[in-house]
Parts: structure tokens; sequence; C-alpha cells
């Protein structure tokens, strides 16, 4: 097996600017709401991610035409139709998204085939609650030993809900369905993340009928049209939060064009009560605007995290965050309540010289799930403490970014093994990288140390 090295010679501040576009956990979904009209959509504002790639391909496998002219991406759904499993197959690669291709794919087609999921490694990552809700919709879901084999005989029928903790992929499996079902749907605890709130603007600018109530209830009226829509993506708030920390962790000083506040309010409450500077840029209706962040010298401060799902403290935050927190004066607790398995990061970060414990305990004020189980997921960090390089390999997408952030930090020159990971959620990545003056180089592919 080989693998894409980054050299990192660390110690130096990253300063510059740089420009987010359309999030990756947006982007790929509203891709997929194409598939349900009648006349071709406009998505604007494309990220230079992988899973666009996965969905592109998935989306041309059955039948869909796409162009993408810059960062504009057209789609024609005008002839759909089945796709072989071997041509999924090859399309859908180490992607979450092709689950999601169930409910438009059953309305559409009546027959669905989906492989089994990749995704970053950060947990047992089930499906159970999509599959439940697709049964509830009257699907028939088969599972076999190559994936899920689904059918719908008769037209999907609106139905009542409740998911067992807020999942962001089972709430959008429920709208992507209940668009096109006939009667109402009613959805509990669902959640509203930002990129949730921007699908549902897609889906309405189709045709669609969706109410977010208070409590996490979303109210869907099933329509029998649905036609294409022109919609821009919003930005990626956690890509943007990945840098605003890169700047912290390297005392530097990076402008991030496009980042937007609202959706980012947790975060930059975080990054101000650690000690971290933020300006915002508004330019006012029409003008793209950005977050500038810095680390305004002197100490930073040590605080307590809880992640949690929206309006909470995101859990894609956490990684990057982390490594800021190794330069914290005193000692900081992160109680990851999202994902069981996404502290196993810091392993990496300890060879660094960090100072992390990890506790299966819930350390934090909410019990959660995964408190009298045997999970390592919450983290005390004493700081702070001087980062030295190391041999690093990738774990997934945000951790991976994480010890980028660390190697960036550090004094001398780190390697970083199984880059490619961070480009499939960070477009241009290394365009960014040598924006902010960052001192690293690409090394010849090479085998992967054993970790
Ligand atoms: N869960 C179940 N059963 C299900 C579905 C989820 O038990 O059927 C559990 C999961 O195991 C997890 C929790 O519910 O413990 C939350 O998972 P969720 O379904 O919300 O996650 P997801 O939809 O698979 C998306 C993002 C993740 C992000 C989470 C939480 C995409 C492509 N991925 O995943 O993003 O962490 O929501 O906000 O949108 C990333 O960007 O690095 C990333 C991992």
């Amino acid at each position: 097996m080989t693998d894409d090295v980054l050299v990192v010679h660390g110690g130096s501040p990253l300063r510059g600017e740089i420009h987010v576009r359309g999030a990756k956990n947006l982007v790929p979904k509203a891709m997929v709401a194409a598939l349900l009209g009648e006349t071709p959509s406009t998505l604007r504002n494309i990220p230079g991610v992988r899973d666009v790639e996965v969905v592109t391909g998935l989306l041309e496998a059955h039948g869909v035409t796409v162009v993408r002219n810059g960062d504009e991406l057209v789609m024609d759904p005008t002839r759909v139709e089945l796709a072989s499993v071997d041509e999924i197959n090859v399309h859908a690669g180490a992607s979450r998204i092709p689950i999601l291709f169930c409910g438009p794919l059953l309305h559409r087609l009546g027959h669905a085939f989906i492989p089994d999921l990749g995704g970053c490694r950060i947990g047992d990552r089930p499906i159970d609650f999509h599959l439940e809700a697709l049964r509830q919709f009257g699907a028939t879901v088969d599972k076999t030993p190559d994936g899920l084999h689904l059918s719908a005989p008769q037209r999907l029928r609106g139905t009542k809900l409740e998911l067992p903790y807020p999942s962001v992929g089972a709430t959008e499996q429920v709208l992507l369905t209940a668009v096109r079902a006939e009667g109402v749907t009613e959805l509990r605890n669902a959640a509203v993340e930002p990129e949730i709130i921007d699908l549902i603007a897609v889906l309405q600018k189709m045709g669609a009928l969706i109410t977010v109530q208070t409590d996490r209830v979303i109210r869907i009226t099933g329509v029998d049209r649905l036609d294409g829509y022109v919609h821009t993506a919003l930005p990626d708030r956690l890509e943007a939060a990945s840098w605003a920390c890169a700047a912290l962790a390297t005392r530097g000083d990076i402008y991030v064009h496009g980042a937007s506040q609202v959706d980012m309010m947790t975060f930059l409450n975080v990054f101000r009560s650690l000690g971290g500077a933020f300006e915002v840029d508004d330019r006012g209706p029409g003008g793209l605007g950005g977050i500038r962040f810095w680390h305004p010298g002197g100490d930073l401060t040590a605080m307590a995290i809880e992640t949690a799902v929206h309006p909470g403290f995101q859990t894609d935050w956490q990684q990057p965050l982390v490594v800021a927190l190794t330069q914290a004066s005193g000692l900081s607790i992160v109680h990851e309540t999202v994902y069981e398995n996404r502290l196993g990061f810091t392993d990496a970060l300890v060879t660094m010289g960090a100072h992390i414990q990890l506790y299966r305990e819930c350390l934090g004020g909410t019990p959660c799930r995964f408190g009298q189980r045997n999970f390592q997921h919450s983290a005390v960090i004493s700081g702070p403490t001087k980062l030295h390089a190391a041999e690093l390999v990738i774990p997934d997408l945000r951790g991976g970014f994480s010890y980028l952030i660390a190697a960036l930090a550090a004094e001398g020159t780190s390697r970083v093994h199984g880059i490619e990971l961070i480009q499939r959620g960070y477009g241009d990545f290394d365009g960014k990288l040598a924006a902010l003056g960052a001192r690293v180089e690409r090394s010849a592919p090479e085998s992967v140390p054993a970790q």
C-alpha cells in the first residue's frame, strides 16, 4: 500500500487569506435532491471535495447529466434510469452519501441498490435509523452481503417518526423521502444543523412543503411533483473552524473569506473564551465577507467543552480544537457525546509531547449515551506543552487536519502520511497552505509505517 506524504516544517505562524466554498456536508446532499426534480437543477459554490465526485458518478450512473462550469454544477434528471450493481459499486467509493439515494430512487424508479457504506472510522456509524424510517414509509429493504436492495411496490406513504437520536443523515433521509411521499410526515427529534436547514431551502425551491417547528419537529406534506432548483450552497463552517484553530495553535492570523458568523456562533464563543481573537467582516447584502481569526498574544485559557448536536458545539470542530487546547494554560476537558470513538487521534498528539488522558466516564455536565459503556470518550488536556515533530499517520478527515495543525505548530520537521484523506474534505488544500505561508512539501509516495 502506498500513500501521499506531506513534509511539514513546523514552528511558524500561518498568516494570510483563504476562501471556503460550499459545505462538504450539504453539497453532495443537495446534488442527491436534484434527482427528485422533473427539470434541471443548478448548484453553486461547489467545493473541490471527493464526495462531489462520488455523487456525480452515482448520478451519471442513474442517467442524470451532470455538467460542471467552474464552481457551478448543472444536473439534468429528466432521463433517470436503473444503474447496474457493478456501476454503482465503481462510483460509491468510501463515502456515506449513497445511503441518501434511497428515497429519491424509490420515488423515481421503484427500486434502489445501495452498496456497503464507507466514511470516517470514528465509531460504528450504523444505519438502523435510516432503514427503520424507510420501512415506515412502506419500502421493502433486503440486506445482502453486497449491500441493500430496496423496493417500493407502491407509492411511499407519509408517516409519523421519532428518531432515537437527532441524526443528521437520518433526518436528511426522511426529508428526501417524505417530500414526494403521499400525505403528511411528522419527524420528531430531528437534527437541525445549518446544512439541514439549507437542504430544506433547496427542497422548498423545488416545490416541497416543509415546516420546521420548535422542539426538533419537522412536518413535511408530500407533493406530486418537484422541479429543479437554483441554489448557492452555504459556506463550510467546519472547514472555517479548522483554519481558525490552525491560526490559534500556530499563533497566526487567518482571514477566512466566506466564513459565516450565524452558522458558527457556538464555535466563536468557545474560540473567544479560549483566548482567540476574531473579527466578523460583514459586507452586507451581496458582499461575501468573512471572519478574521488570530492569536492576540499572551496565554490561552484552558476550558471545558462538550460536543453536541446543533446548536451545541459541533463534533467536527472538536479534533482541530484539541490541538489549540494543548497550548492553553491549565486543565481543559473535552466530552465527546456524538461519536463513541472520536478521541483516538489524541494518541499521536501525546507522542508529540501533548499531555492528554482519555477517560471512559462522562466528564461533562450531560451524561451521554456512551457513559456506562466501554468508550474512551472524554479527554483531559493539560497545557501548555511544546509540541515536537513526529511521523504521523492520518486516521480520519478531522483527526487528519488536527495532525496537520499539530505538525505546523511543532518544532522540527514532521512527515504526515495519508494526506489524501484530508483532501477529501478540504478543497484546494495545497493552495490554501501555500497562501498561508506554510512550509510544506510533498514527498514521493511510500509504504505506510506501522502505527
Ligand atoms: N446513528 C445511529 N444510527 C443511525 C444513524 C446515526 O446510531 O442510523 C448515530 C451515529 O452512530 C452517531 C450519531 O447517531 O453516533 C450521529 O450520527 P449522524 O447520523 O448525525 O452522522 P452522519 O449523518 O453520518 C454527518 C456528517 C458528519 C458529522 C455528523 C454529525 C456528513 C457526510 N457527515 O454524519 O461529518 O460529524 O453528521 O454532525 O454530513 C465530517 O465532516 O468529518 C463528518 C464526520
